[in-house]
């Protein structure tokens, strides 16, 4: 017979959970010491007992004590510890509207703690330590010498990422890259082929070189980019993989505007690689160690600190003070500690580097209370994926030993695509999560945008006031705050906080004093080399800055003298030249690159490279090709034309004109001079040359 809420009172209830507490903690003890211990009579404990046994909640058995006479035991029946958790919810309620009459009684106000019920559930925590891909400390010397003698491949970063987080359980139930029927139902299904969670796939992409020579069933040695052997895997699978399919399924659209579907389709392997992997070592980390935890040493952590409930805030971002009252809230809300969880592998192109992140955090740890809070690394590679990266993220902040997780407004989001919209709705991550957190074994703590009211000085979150026409609304985007910024202009101190600030104006003084690149692309003999020439001599005469120039002949006869002329060989001398380029931006200095870089994602790549640093300023010259061939300075088109030179641009081979150039000059019918000039305009609009 199972109990009837309403027909006990309240004061019943609390016996009841009292013994059922109890008899959790202390199944063996006397009935004496029971009734003590929940403060009733022995007649109204053994109506209780007589009571939870007939609902189902505890069995009673017999055994002999250490003295020999006849004892009970009490064991919770699973019913009976659901009852429990409910008895408890609602006991812990009562007492906290008991709490908040007095607090209000004594101070006039509310206490401001919100009940358990209120928004989360009591998630169930196991902490027992969960499965890695490691061998032992002894076998792992053993496998390194064997493996030396194995064929190698050497890890992309993304691909040093995922692994440490497959061989530290970061990525449980992994045990190593997906095989392709399991590939083939996670980006169909969000499911791995046993049934189990499993939204983003891990795969090893390579080369069709490297696939074609190995064997089904082979050993490989995998090595970070240093030669330091991580881990082994037996190839079981290798397969040429549908990347236009894996783009829609998986981030939403085929579009190369989304850096993971860019990644996917100009960086990727053609082939990947899928089967087991042992672990050897962790990827060596020589930044912020101390603050690189394993999902085990999480758990570990969290145990020892007797953590029963941690809400898990993730972020790619500095921390401001909007984000600081979400996390206060999330951890008010789930009534459970804080664990500030940052990513620190790989993150969307463009953001803060997480060497200025880290300090930024740092700096603002002493405002959260040390005893409830905890900050550590991880060291992940982010896809962007928008919803499913959500799920994603949840699932890895459970193997972290974490119950629940802030899902906040647009997660993940990768911005806007190629027609200038959004690749997800802003609480689409939400929903994908709220559709999956019973199976995840972790609750979302969902939050809506958060903005500041001017006038009540504090953060809400914009869906919750009433008041929107009454009170002045404050809010700063992202890329509002990179524009403050790199100008040097004022951030409130309502938005952020002055450790942070001071932070980031120390990686990112103002953009007057940054380095950047200017990129020239077009045809042989269109003019680069000339305007590139004049406008290093310009901004050497307005001097402050170091300026090189690295042109498309001289390059070729330093940098790349061996390369000829094939996609290949211009592909590599292309990120040659960004390389350079990015070294000198990211050093404060001025590059000026002239090469022909006649392919787009090439020079997207090289963007990206450099706008890691600072500003990238592509200029397209627009000389027709009829122009240059009609001018032909090098006499190359006139060979080009007779087929002596084979693969010339322009003639036999593709330049993929610039989409959306910063900027695009015509030469026919202007001078050098005034070319040049434009750029610096240009450059002035942009706020990279300014008066001193
Ligand atoms: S690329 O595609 O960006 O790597 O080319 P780049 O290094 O800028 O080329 C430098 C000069 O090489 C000469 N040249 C050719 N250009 C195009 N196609 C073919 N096949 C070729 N062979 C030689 C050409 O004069 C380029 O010089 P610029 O300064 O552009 O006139």
């Amino acid at each position: 017979m199972a109990m009837s809420p309403a027909k006990i009172t309240t004061e019943q209830e609390d016996q009841m959970f009292r013994l059922l507490r109890q008899l959790d903690l202390a199944p063996d003890a006397s009935q004496r010491v029971t009734a003590e211990a929940i403060g009733v009579s022995l007649g109204r404990l053994n109506a209780l007992l007589k009571q939870a046994t007939e609902a189902g909640l505890v069995n009673i058995e017999d055994r002999n004590g250490p003295d020999k006479r006849a004892r009970h035991t009490y064991a919770i029946t699973a019913r009976g510890a659901g009852e429990k958790n409910r008895l408890t919810t609602q006991f812990l309620a009562r007492k906290l509207a008991e709490y908040d009459a007095l607090h209000a009684e004594l101070t006039g106000s509310a206490s401001g703690l919100t009940s358990l019920s209120n928004r989360t559930k009591l998630m169930e925590h196991n902490l027992s330590p969960i499965p890695e891909l490691y061998v032992s400390y002894d076998s792992a010397q053993k496998l390194k010498v064997e493996a030396g003698e194995l064929v190698s491949h050497d890890l992309t970063p993304r691909q040093i990422c995922d692994l440490e987080l497959l061989m530290n359980g970061g990525f449980n139930p992994l045990k190593g890259f997906l095989t392709e029927a399991d590939y083939d139902s996670v980006v169909d299904d969000m499911r791995l082929t046993t049934g189990e969670l499993w939204p983003m796939p891990i795969t090893l992409d390579v080369s069709e070189e490297f696939a074609a020579s190995l064997e089904a069933g082979q050993d490989i040695a995998l090595r970070d980019q240093e030669g330091v052997i991580l881990a082994t895997m037996t190839v079981t699978d290798n397969w040429v993989p549908n990347k236009a399919k894996e783009a829609e399924k998986v981030f939403g659209a085929d579009d190369d505007a989304h850096p993971a579907v860019n990644y996917l389709h100009n960086q990727a392997g053609k082939v990947y690689l899928g089967g087991p992997v042992t672990g050897i070592q962790q990827p060596v980390h020589y930044d912020f160690r101390a603050r690189r935890d394993t999902p085990n040493e999480m758990r570990a952590y969290f145990r020892k600190m007797g953590w029963r409930k941690v809400v898990a805030f993730q972020t790619r971002n500095p921390l401001h003070r909007a984000h600081q009252e979400l996390t206060f809230r999330a951890a008010r809300e789930a009534q459970a500690n804080l664990l500030i969880h940052p990513v620190v592998g790989l993150t969307k192109p463009g953001d803060v580097d997480h060497f200025t992140r880290v300090r930024c955090y740092e700096a603002v740890l002493d405002k959260y209370p040390a005893s409830t809070t905890a900050m550590s690394l991880l060291n992940l590679a982010m896809r962007m994926a928008g919803p499913r990266e959500a799920v994603w993220h949840g699932l890895i902040r459970k193997n972290h030993g974490c119950t629940h997780f802030i899902v906040g407004r647009d997660h993940a989001g990768p911005g806007s695509n190629s027609a200038g919209e959004d690749f997800y709705g802003a609480y689409d991550a939400q929903d994908l999560f709220r559709a999956h957190q019973e199976e995840m074994g972790i609750e979302m703590v969902d939050f809506k945008h958060m903005v500041w009211v001017d006038e009540r000085a504090q953060y809400e979150a914009i869906d919750e006031i009433e008041d929107k026409d009454k009170v002045t609304i404050l809010n700063i985007s992202g890329t509002e705050l990179r524009r403050r910024l790199a100008e040097g202009l004022e951030i409130p101190e309502w938005f952020s906080f002055p450790e942070v600030v001071k932070e980031l104006r120390r990686t990112k003084p103002p953009r007057s004093k940054q380095g950047f690149t200017v990129f020239f692309t077009g045809f042989s003999g269109s003019g680069k080399s000339t305007i590139a020439n004049a406008l290093m001599v310009k901004l050497m005469e307005m001097g402050g800055r170091p300026v090189t120039l690295l042109d498309g002949d001289i390059v070729r006869k330093n940098l790349s003298s061996e390369l000829g002329f094939s996609k290949e060989h211009r592909d590599l001398n292309i990120r040659r030249i960004g390389y350079v380029a990015s070294e000198i931006t990211k050093n404060g200095g001025i590059a000026i690159c002239a090469p022909i870089a006649p392919y787009a994602t090439t020079r997207r790549a090289v963007r990206e490279d450099i706008e890691a640093f600072g500003a990238f300023i592509e200029v397209h010259v627009a000389t027709s090709i009829e122009e240059c061939e009609k001018r032909d300075r090098k006499g190359l088109y006139k060979l080009a034309r007779e087929g002596k030179i084979k693969e010339f641009t322009g003639i036999s081979d593709p330049y993929d004109v610039p989409v959306n150039p910063e900027l695009s000059v015509e030469t026919e019918n202007v001078d050098v001079d005034n070319c040049a000039h434009q750029v610096i305009l240009k450059l002035e609009s942009m706020g990279l040359i300014a008066a001193e």
